[in-house]
C-alpha cells in the first residue's frame, strides 16, 4: 500500500516507490549504485539515464535515497564510510555532522484479556491491563508465574540440533486463502495500536484518562470514584491518571508502572491505547507495550525544566530514550503532544521553543518532519483534547488540529495478509481449572480462524484455535495488525510461552541460539566489550529476555572474524558481532521478516545497542 507522506520535494515519491516493507529485490546493482533500465542494461552503458543515488544502511542494508540522512527503514544515520565513492562520501560527512544515531526493531502484542478465561486466570508475561471497567479485570499480579514460565524456556535448553526438528518448513510456496482478506464491505473501523509514551510525569496517564472520560469510555460515576479515592490518598491531581494506573502502588507513588491497554473509537480508528510507564526503571515494561505500536503519541511536559528534565543526554531523558526506541520499533509516526501548557501560560514562545528543541533530535532519530505532528494541550484542563481550545491565551495564537483530530490524521499502518501466519506471543493465560491455554499477541502477518492448526514455536507442537478473542469479544477470524487472545487446544499449556510464535504448521519461524547480528551502539552507552555477557531482547516480550555473550566481531564485508578488530564497541559505533544465547529465542533474518529479526541490547537497566539479525545459521546435522 502506498504511504501518503508529504515531506516536500521529490522525497515522498521515491520514498514511496522504495518503501515497500517485504520487497529487497530493487533492480540495484550489488554496489547499491547501479540501478538498472528497463532493458536490463546498466544505464552506465548505452543511453544515460538519470538515476536516483543511493546509499546502503549499514544495519539493516536498505537501499536509501541520497537526500536521505538517516535510513528509511530503521532510523540508523547515514554511515559516511560506507558504500559511497568519494564525492558521495564528503557530502555524506557534511551532512551527518549534524545528525546522532538511532535504532530499530519493531513487533507487536497487546495482551487483550478475555472474559471466558476470567476464572482463575494466570495471566504469564506481558502486565497488560484495563482502563475501565467495561474492559474487565487484567491480572496484573504475576511475577512467578513469569519466572516460572521464563525458566520453562531455559529448561528446554533447545540446541540447534533439536530445533524444529518436528516440523520442516515447506518448500511448496504459501498460497493465501479467500478468507483471510478483509471483507472491504464490513464497515468495521480499522485498528489502530497507539502507544502513548514520553517522560515520567509528563501526564501520559492523565491525558489517557481525560481522553477515555471526553469519549465516554469512562462514567462520571467511575470518574467521581476516582476522584474521591485520589483525593483521600492526598493525590487528587492523579483522578484521571487513576484511570489507567490501577494498582495500589501505582496510584500510591503516583507513577505508572506497567502498560495499560485501553479502547476507544474515533471517527476513522478502533484505537487500542497503550499507557506506558515513563519512569527509566520501567523502560522493559514501556517496551513491551512499545513494540506493538503503530503510532504514538510522545508526551512532554511544557513546564519549565521538566521538558529540559526529559531531553536529559546522560540516560536519565525518557523522553529522548522514549523516541529513540519507539522509532527502534518501526514506529514513523508520531504526535508529540506538549502538554501542561497551562503550567506556561499557554506560551506560544515557549511551544515553539520546545518545537524547535525537539524536532531536530527527532530529526536526528530517523523520523521524517513530515511524520510528525505537534500538538499543543492541556490534559488537566482539557484544552485541546478533542475539540478546539476555549482558552483565549490559547486560542489566540493556536487554530489548528485537536489532539483527536491529529489521531483520525495518522495513515493507516500496513497490514501484511498475504503471507504466512506470524503472531509472536507476548502474555499467556491460562485457566487451571479449565485446562486451558491462550496465547496473547498481536498479529504481524496472515491470519488465523477458529479451528486452525497452528505450530506453537520453539516447542514445535501443532495445537488446534478454540476460539479467538478481540478488543473482549470473541471473533471467528483475526487478521494482521489485530491483537488477539488465541485460546488452544491440543497442546501441553507449559509449551505455549511469552517470546514464543504461533505461526503456519508448515512455515515455521526459525529458533536458535546463535545469532548474527548487526548492531548500533547508542550513543552515551558504556562501552561493550567483546567476550562479555549483556541482556538480549527479541523485540516482542520482555520476558523473552535472554543472556547473550557477544562471541565475537565479524567483518563486515566478508562476515569472518575480525583479527585485527578491537576487543571493544563504543557508542556509536556500529559492528556485526556473533553472539550466543543462554536460551533459545524464535527469531528470523530481518530481511526475510522484520518483525522477528529485531533486537536490542540492555545492561545496567539501560538500552546500549540496537541493530537487526543478519544471519541465522542453519542447524548443525
Ligand atoms: P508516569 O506514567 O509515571 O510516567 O507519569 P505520567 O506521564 O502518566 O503522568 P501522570 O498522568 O501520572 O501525571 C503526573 C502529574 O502531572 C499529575 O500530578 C497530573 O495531575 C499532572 N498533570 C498531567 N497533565 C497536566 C496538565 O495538563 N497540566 C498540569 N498542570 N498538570 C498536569
Ligand atoms: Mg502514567
Amino acid at each position: 500500500m502506498p504511504r501518503k507522506v508529504n515531506h516536500g520535494l521529490d522525497y515522498d515519491e521515491d520514498y514511496d516507490a522504495y518503501d515497500d516493507y517485504d520487497d529487497y529485490d530493487y533492480d540495484y546493482g550489488a554496489d547499491g549504485n547501479d540501478y538498472e533500465n528497463d532493458n536490463g542494461n546498466s544505464s552506465q552503458q548505452g543511453t544515460k539515464v538519470s538515476r536516483p543515488r543511493i546509499w546502503q544502511c549499514s544495519i539493516c542494508t536498505y537501499d536509501n535515497d541520497e537526500s536521505s540522512l538517516s535510513c528509511e527503514i530503521c532510523g540508523i544515520i547515514r554511515d559516511c564510510s560506507a558504500n559511497f565513492d568519494n564525492n558521495d562520501k564528503d557530502k555524506a560527512i557534511d551532512m551527518s555532522k549534524s545528525s546522532e544515531a538511532s535504532i530499530m526493531g519493531k513487533s507487536n502484542l497487546t495482551q487483550v484479556p478475555s472474559a471466558p478465561l476470567q476464572t482463575e486466570i494466570t495471566s504469564v508475561g506481558f502486565p497488560s491491563k484495563k482502563a475501565s471497567k467495561s474492559f474487565g479485570k487484567a491480572s496484573r499480579d504475576v511475577e512467578d508465574a513469569t519466572k516460572s514460565l521464563a525458566s520453562n524456556l531455559d529448561h528446554l535448553k533447545l540446541n540447534n540440533n533439536t530445533m524444529n526438528s518436528k516440523k520442516a518448513p515447506s518448500r511448496t510456496p504459501y498460497k493465501s486463502e479467500k478468507w483471510m482478506f478483509q471483507d472491504q464491505e464490513q464497515g468495521i473501523l480499522s485498528q489502530l495500536n497507539l502507544a502513548i509514551v514520553g517522560h515520567v510525569d509528563s501526564g501520559k496517564s492523565t491525558l489517557s484518562g481525560r481522553l477515555l472520560y471526553l469519549l465516554g469510555r469512562i462514567s462520571k460515576r467511575e470518574m467521581h470514584k476516582y476522584e474521591k479515592g485520589a483525593k483521600e490518598m492526598g493525590k487528587g491531581s492523579f483522578a484521571y491518571a487513576w484511570a489507567m494506573d490501577e494498582s495500589y502502588e501505582e496510584r500510591e507513588r503516583g507513577i505508572t508502572m506497567t502498560v495499560a491497554v485501553a479502547y476507544f473509537d474515533s471517527k476513522k480508528y478502533r484505537i487500542v491505547l497503550l499507557d506506558s510507564p515513563g519512569h527509566k526503571d520501567f523502560v522493559p515494561n514501556m517496551i513491551s507495550g512499545a513494540t506493538q505500536a503503530d503510532a504514538a503519541v510522545l508526551v512532554v511536559d511544557a513546564s519549565v525544566g521538566s521538558f529540559e528534565a526529559g531531553m536529559d543526554g546522560n540516560g536519565v531523558g525518557q523522553t529522548r530514550e522514549h523516541a529513540q526506541l519507539i522509532r527502534s520499533f518501526g514506529v514513523e509516526q508520531i504526535i508529540v503532544a506538549v502538554n501542561k501548557m497551562d503550567m506556561v501560560g499557554y506560551s506560544k514562545e515557549r511551544f515553539n521553543f520546545i518545537k524547535l528543541q525537539l524536532s531536530s533530535f527527532l530529526r536526528s532519530r530517523g523520523f521524517k518532519d513530515s511524520s510528525v505532528t505537534w500538538i499543543p494541550i492541556s490534559a488537566m484542563e482539557n484544552q485541546n483534547l478533542v475539540e478546539a481550545a476555549s482558552d483565549v491565551r490559547f486560542s489566540g495564537w493556536y487554530q489548528g488540529l485537536c489532539l483527536l483530530d491529529a489521531i483520525d490524521s495518522l495513515q493507516p499502518p500496513l497490514r501484511d495478509f498475504s503471507k504466512p501466519l506470524i503472531l509472536p506471543i507476548c502474555d499467556v493465560i491460562k485457566s487451571q481449572s479449565m485446562g486451558q491455554v491462550a496465547a496473547c499477541g498481536k498479529l504481524e502477518t496472515g491470519a488465523i480462524r477458529h479451528g486452525s492448526k497452528v505450530l506453537v514455536m520453539p516447542s514445535g507442537d501443532l495445537a488446534t484455535v478454540r476460539s479467538i478473542e478481540r478488543d473482549s469479544s470473541t471473533c471467528s477470524v483475526a487478521r494482521a495488525g489485530d491483537n488477539v487472545a488465541v485460546s488452544l487446544q491440543g497442546i501441553d499449556s507449559g509449551l505455549v510461552m511469552p517470546g514464543g510464535v504461533l505461526c503456519h504448521p508448515d512455515f515455521p519461524v526459525r529458533v536458535a541460539t546463535r545469532l548474527e547480528l548487526k548492531i548500533l551502539v547508542l550513543d552515551n552507552a558504556a562501552p561493550i566489550l567483546i567476550g562479555s555477557q549483556v541482556e538480549f531482547h527479541i523485540h516482542h516480550a520482555k520476558e523473552a529476555a535472554r543472556v547473550v555473550k557477544i562471541l565475537s566481531l565479524l567483518d563486515q564485508k566478508t562476515g569472518q572474524v575480525s583479527r585485527m578488530a578491537p576487543r571493544i564497541l563504543k557508542a556509536k559505533q556500529s559492528a556485526v558481532i556473533e553472539v550466543a544465547l543462554d536460551g533459545a529465542v524464535c527469531v528470523e533474518e530481518y530481511s526475510k521478516c522484520r518483525a522477528l529479526g529485531r533486537a536490542f541490547l540492555r545492561s545496567s537497566g539501560s538500552t546500549i545497542a540496537v541493530g537487526v539479525v543478519t544471519r541465522v545459521p542453519e542447524p548443525d546435522l
